[in-house]
């Protein structure tokens, strides 16, 4: 028999376990030992007859896992002379999982300083902010309409899609936003989204130079704050009133590049922006050349006449971004609004949103589509705004008197109230007394910016979602809210 010769370099370390991939094993033992400098720079392999020997393997295993060797670059080949390590840079000195990487550039450190909250967790509970009543989705008629879509997808929808989305459902939008809410637009000027936030993001990308000033409502929906600000924005909070965002304290900010405000239902205190300040707000954007998001997340949701006429279709210079959702009609997980634009953002629009996903995924384009053209939106709407009427009148009802807190306010539209609380000290005990017994509540006092000038206490209260759960568990967790509060 043929004595193994002695080894050009020592491989003795390497243990195989018989029952997984052989030459995979082998290949990353080896590459292990070239990345760390045990296998030194151009050091003689042996041969793989020899390896195989001295291993216990087939010469096949070895040859597999040297030419994945090869493929990528570790090791080299010499005509009649063997095969060698490469010769490889020094290689880092630290393991690839544990090293941090570069220092990590602005963009980075602004996401890690503007997080959004941490997600609330389970199934749907009172007074859960931010969630309408879903369990009343027709989910058999949506299985329906999406089986008949995907059981003969017309061939032409299933190549790459228009960024802008698919052209039907532009155009129900259109028509819905004519009809029912007063909006004049044309098909070609809605932008499908994947919801509200990456309509706000999209405009933050494209409307804002890092550093210019972004004036925000405060309190007010932190997540389109962080949008700016992530984009390199500079976050200027607005005061809010009895008539919505103070348009006299906006013109004392000076220059802005941008407004974004919650017209028809102010997120989180429930106001609605008057008229004069609508006209003001305009003008506003007029004299400072500026931009007007307009976040309608849940203007269907009006209890008394019917839905506001947004600030969009009193604008007459082409500023105001119209944003809406079908988030807050259908369920959040969705993920699936809508921008309004004036005409020439679509195309710049279209091509960010093409270099971030393509396009939205046509399935739920084309089922939400054919679910409003065969009038199931429309009813749901209905069902929906009579669901969570009933759902705010059993909180109203049911609420009791709690010392330091203030009357539940008159609820006429959106999915949430808010209410003041006389301290920060006493918000944080009635939300903490709340959560021992299960209900959530949201503090008033999170959607304020941090560096407002207001002092702290006045910026105390509760905000409580009311649409989330049946009218029996909202009794239900009003009972228990009497228990940890102490009060009848
Ligand atoms: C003011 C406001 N805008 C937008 C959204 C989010 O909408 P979407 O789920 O469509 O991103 C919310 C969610 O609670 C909101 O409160």
């Amino acid at each position: 028999m043929r004595e193994t010769p002695p080894l050009p370099v020592d491989l003795s370390g390497i243990r195989l376990d018989p029952v997984g991939g052989l030459s995979r094993q082998l290949y990353r033992a080896l590459r292990e030992r070239i990345l760390d400098g045990r296998l030194a720079r151009r050091a003689r392999l042996p041969a793989s007859r020899d390896l195989a020997a001295l291993l216990g393997i087939s010469r096949n295993t070895v040859t597999r896992a040297f030419d994945q060797l090869y493929a990528e670059g570790y090791i080299e080949g010499r005509v009649g002379a063997g095969t060698f390590v490469a010769d490889l840079r020094e290689p880092p000195a630290v393991a690839p999982a544990l090293a941090s990487g570069p220092e990590p550039g602005p963009a980075l450190r602004l996401l890690a300083e503007h997080r959004l909250n941490p997600r609330p967790e389970g199934p749907p509970r009172a007074f859960r902010v931010g969630v309408p009543a879903f369990d009343l989705f027709p989910f058999e008629t949506w299985a329906r309409l999406s089986a008949r879509f995907w059981r003969r997808p017309p061939m032409h929808v299933l190549g790459y899609g228009d960024p802008a989305g698919d052209r039907r459902l532009r155009e129900l939008v259109a028509a819905y936003l004519r009809s029912s809410r007063g909006l004049a637009c044309e098909p070609e000027q809605v932008l499908i989204t994947c919801g509200s936030q990456q309509a706000i993001s999209l405009c933050a990308q494209l409307l804002l130079q890092p550093g210019e000033r972004v004036a925000v409502e405060n309190p007010g929906y932190r997540a389109a704050g962080h949008a700016f600000a992530v984009a390199g924005g500079q976050l200027c909070g607005v005061p809010v009133d009895g008539e919505g965002l103070d348009t006299a304290a906006l013109e004392r900010l000076g220059a802005c590049r941008l407004a974004y405000v919650t017209p028809s239902h102010q997120y989180p205190t429930g106001v609605t922006l008057s008229l004069a300040r609508r006209l003001e707000l305009l003008a506003w954007a007029e004299r400072h050349d500026a931009w007007v998001i307009e976040d309608d997340y849940d203007g269907e949701y009006r209890y008394r006449g019917v839905p506001l006429a947004p600030l969009a279709s009193l604008d007459r210079q082409g500023r105001v971004l119209y944003v809406g959702t079908f988030c807050k009609i259908a369920f959040p997980a969705l993920r699936l609004g809508y921008l309004v634009l004036p005409k020439a953002l679509v195309e710049p629009f279209a091509q960010r949103r093409a270099l971030d996903m393509r396009h939205s995924e046509i399935g739920t384009q084309a089922v939400m589509a054919e679910f409003i053209a065969a009038g199931h939106f429309q009813r749901h709407v209905r069902r929906m705004r009579e669901a969570a009427r009933s759902r705010r009148d059993a909180l109203l009802q049911g609420w009791p008197q709690v010392p330091g807190c203030a009357p539940l306010p008159m609820v006429e539209a959106g999915l949430h109230l808010s209410v003041p609380v006389e301290s920060l000290a006493r918000e944080r005990e009635l939300i903490a007394q709340a959560a021992a017994v299960g209900v959530e509540i949201n503090a008033l006092s999170g959607y304020w910016l941090p560096d407002s000038a207001t002092p702290e206490d006045d910026r105390a209260g509760l905000v409580l979602g009311f649409a989330a759960v049946p009218e029996a568990q909202i009794l239900e967790a009003l009972q228990r809210l009497r228990g940890g509060w102490g009060v009848d």
